[in-house]
């Protein structure tokens, strides 16, 4: 559990709060590249950490994010003419480049200088392999991107999916680095799957595992926190499961098959809502046209209309209202939820909790030794930075992201840090099960 003080200092990001200018200190990945077309196209409405925000192509091709309201009297950016390099106002046609400085003011004397004074809200942007990011922190010159794998490859290698969900964002890290709930959440009650509820497909090693309470085992990196799921797989034998957390956001399960690792994370609108990013890669080639779906499931029901509220988009039609589709028969003897995709099945229950979870009345077991382990980190970081103005793990150390997570069945005995320590390692050739899981999962595919 936490006090009250902790659990809000964890959890509210908005301007001048510790956890929120800890965020601020890193790049964020906020849009992909395609979602912003072509140069002068219509701007996008969105926000980041309580601020509302206007994204936008310039006709150079660079990406700008200025703050939504225009620095003369307040109107919405949002309803900008993108020409010319700039967001022109409608209603008195000031102009601002994507530094937010004002390049032009047709409404004032064509002698007066007023102009070179007056700048919008403004943060730089970059993209990399198809990922735009933004660094809405302190720094003059930010500090460089993360070396994360998925992001230093074409953008055939990755595919990736968003929806948004109504909680807060630490609830979402915390499902996504949470190992013990695989045994019971996103368990099949059939063996493989059943084609008269959604979801028919090979099983996944993990999900439908009889060791329901695997041995945790955690410890620091110089990203985050690392923890290892030992379950018995055998006598004389334990299945690994290796999660990461990597400072701020970012969650990465264990791999379920060696043509794809994992990574999620969790960008925050607002303390009450955050987009979930889901990726897969594969590293040493592009992903086939075939594997995408099943690399990233579509969830049923679909997605919400999208209107100018940021909230709308990505926003899956499944939710609390119609019971996230659950079917109670199913959870008889389909599904331990009775509910569809594993997305869903996340989503259902990090929504039950509330916006932001009451983490004062928790009763938390050994099994929840990461989900301990990293709020603390996180916590001491903002803490850190607050108090002394300690730069954060991982802000000017890129490299530090190269990590991948790993699935490994090992002799019990052996410490999962040396016999799974080579799986871990991004940029190589090295695959991300062992050889014992690779036929581990193949097995269980087959049954
Ligand atoms: S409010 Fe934007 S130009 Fe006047
Ligand atoms: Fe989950």
């Amino acid at each position: 559990m936490l006090s009250k003080e902790d659990n809000e200092l964890l959890t509210h990001v908005g301007p001048g709060t510790p956890m929120g200018d800890l965020m601020r200190q890193y790049w964020m990945p906020i849009y992909l590249s395609t979602d912003l077309e072509k140069p002068d196209n219509k701007p996008h409405r969105i926000k980041l950490l309580h601020e509302n925000l206007i994204l936008f192509r310039n006709t150079s091709g660079e990406v700008g994010l200025l703050s939504e309201v225009c620095p003369h009297r307040g109107a919405s950016l949002y309803w900008s003419r993108n020409e010319q390099d700039g967001l022109r106002c409608v209603y008195h046609g000031w102009k601002y480049d994507i530094t937010g400085q004002c390049v032009d003011m047709p409404s004032e004397p064509a002698a007066s200088n007023f102009r070179d004074k007056v700048r919008a809200g403004s943060y730089p942007c970059q993209e990399r392999n198809g990922i735009v990011w933004t660094y809405m922190g302190p720094r003059k010159t930010p500090p460089p991107l993360p070396e994360l794998e998925f992001n230093m490859l074409p953008p055939e290698h990755v595919v990736i999916r968003r929806d948004m969900q109504d909680s807060n964002w630490v609830q979402g890290l915390e499902g996504n680095i949470d190992s013990s709930h695989l045994s019971f959440l996103h368990t099949r009650l059939e063996a493989t799957g059943n084609a008269e509820f959604y979801g028919e497909g090979p099983a996944t090693r993990g999900l439908f595992y009889n060791d329901p309470a695997p041995k945790m085992e955690v410890t620091n990196t110089d990203a985050g926190v690392m923890d290892a799921a030992g379950r018995v797989e055998e006598p004389g034998k334990v299945y690994w499961r290796v999660t990461q957390f990597l400072m701020p956001f970012y969650g990465i399960f264990a791999p379920v098959s060696l043509e794809e690792c994992p990574l999620q994370w969790w960008i925050p609108l607002d303390d009450n809502s955050v987009m979930k990013w889901d990726i897969r890669w594969n590293p040493s080639r592009p992903i086939r046209e075939e594997e995408k779906k099943s690399l990233i499931l579509e969830d049923p029901g679909g997605w919400v209309d999208w209107t100018a509220d940021a909230k709308t988009h990505w926003q899956l039609k499944a939710n609390a209202d119609n019971e996230y589709l659950n079917e109670y028969d199913a959870q008889l003897d389909k599904r331990f939820s009775g509910i569809p995709s594993i997305n869903l099945q996340d989503k259902a229950v990090l929504e039950s909790m509330g916006h932001i979870v009451d983490r004062t009345i928790e009763h938390l077991g050994t099994s929840d030794a990461m989900i301990i382990r990293t709020r603390r980190r996180l916590i001491n970081a903002a803490i850190a930075l607050r108090d002394h103005g300690t730069v954060p793990p991982g802000v000017d150390d890129p490299q530090v992201y190269r990590r991948r997570t790993a699935t490994a069945i090992l002799d019990d005995g052996v410490d999962w840090q040396v016999g799974a320590g080579p799986y871990l390692e991004a940029f190589t050739d090295t695959p991300v099960l062992s050889a014992e899981a690779q036929q581990a999962s193949l097995r269980v595919k087959q049954s």
